[in-house]
């Protein structure tokens, strides 16, 4: 069954059209976001989420912000519209995607001469480039990292790195579609992924839908599920690639990469160019997310941990390079050394 678009605009065109990513797979909600806050609250919340997704929505969200400024001059334009970015940019802080959007569209703007209309017309159509871009690189990956998948292949991933996190299949998900096309069979181990669950409740709905064998584990049986020979490879996405190509990824990638070392299985990693980031050197130089302590304590609402103590809850944590046998993107496969 196909899947609904990840985002996209309505028909009218002036709302983003999003779908509600907190609500799967229980129930397919689509969200219209009419206002810049409506869309800055849809990234922080996580109903879109993923780093090239939230790229496109920090896009698309500038677009609707641009709409609305009410100012006399260009200048007033330009300064309200950076206002406006900020906003957005102060959502979610690791994925490098979205600053890497916010940028690309303010400099689309001030290099766009004329009134505030033909402005915002040039941002919709930035916006829009982003999004298709986004899309082509997401198959590149997916053509790229579908030669590293020979024969029948038991995949584990972590988090969710595919079509709902992307403006396409995917990343990490990207060569397991590729080679599910040409008529290899893949299947996928997927970790459920503490506390928010994106690999439950997002990955193994959107493999399902594709008719993609899948596993669901809890994190803590991944080692183990290794150490049983049962996983040829793993294939993780990233929210920003350091210079030395260290990653940030999802809470729990670390272990993951540890324990696929310990055991001797290829660990890939699999982003576009939009989340490389050459000006960060290093992963200790990035900016980790922590979330509320309540994701853990009240999980989906239930009481899971008991009142008062306290709570480490990052939403991201960073694997060294050295512990990653490849990056996967759309520009081709790279090797170590690294140097981005
Ligand atoms: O907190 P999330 O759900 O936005 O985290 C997402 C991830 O960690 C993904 O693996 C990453 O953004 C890559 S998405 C192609």
């Amino acid at each position: 069954m196909p899947l609904p678009p990840t985002i996209a605009w309505s028909n009218d065109g002036t709302a983003v059209r999003i779908i509600d990513q907190r609500q799967l797979p229980a129930s397919e909600v689509i969200l219209e976001l009419t206002t810049v806050a409506d869309v800055c609250d849809a990234i922080a919340n996580l109903a879109v989420r993923g780093a090239p997704a939230i790229g496109i929505a920090g896009a698309m969200g500038l677009v609707v912000a641009a709409r609305s400024i009410d100012a006399s001059s260009r200048e007033g334009f330009l300064a309200a519209l950076r206002d406006a970015a900020m906003l957005l940019r102060r959502t979610r802080p690791t994925a490098v995607n979205l600053p890497w959007a916010l940028d690309r569209m303010l400099a689309s703007a001030a290099a766009t001469q004329g009134e505030p209309a033909d402005i915002s017309e040039r941002l919709r159509e930035e916006a829009d480039r982003i999004a298709e871009e986004d899309r082509t690189m997401c198959r590149r990956i997916g053509e790229c990292g579908a030669s590293l998948i020979r024969g029948a292949a038991r995949v584990l991933t972590h988090c969710n790195a595919g079509a709902l996190a992307t403006g396409g299949i995917g990343t990490a998900l990207a060569p397991l579609y590729v080679a599910a096309e040409r008529g290899q069979h893949v299947e996928v181990f997927v970790d459920e992924t503490r506390p928010l669950l994106q690999g439950s409740r997002l990955t193994a709905w959107e493999l399902s839908r594709a008719g993609i064998p899948v596993t669901v584990l809890t994190d803590g049986a991944a080692a183990s599920l290794m150490r049983a020979g049962r996983i040829d490879l793993c294939i993780v996405g990233a929210d920003r690639i350091a210079a030395n190509g260290d990653v940030a990824n999802k809470v729990g990638t670390y272990a993951l990469a540890v324990a696929a070392r310990h055991h001797g299985i290829p660990f890939y990693v699999a982003a576009p160019a939009s989340t490389f980031d050459a000006a960060t050197a290093t992963g200790s130089d990035m900016v980790i997310e922590h979330r509320s302590g309540e994701e853990v304590t009240h999980t989906f609402g239930v009481v899971t941990a008991p009142e008062g103590v306290s709570i480490h809850n990052p939403a991201f944590d960073i694997t060294p390079s050295a512990l990653i046998t490849a990056i996967i993107s759309d520009t081709g496969i790279h090797s170590p050394p690294f140097a981005f």
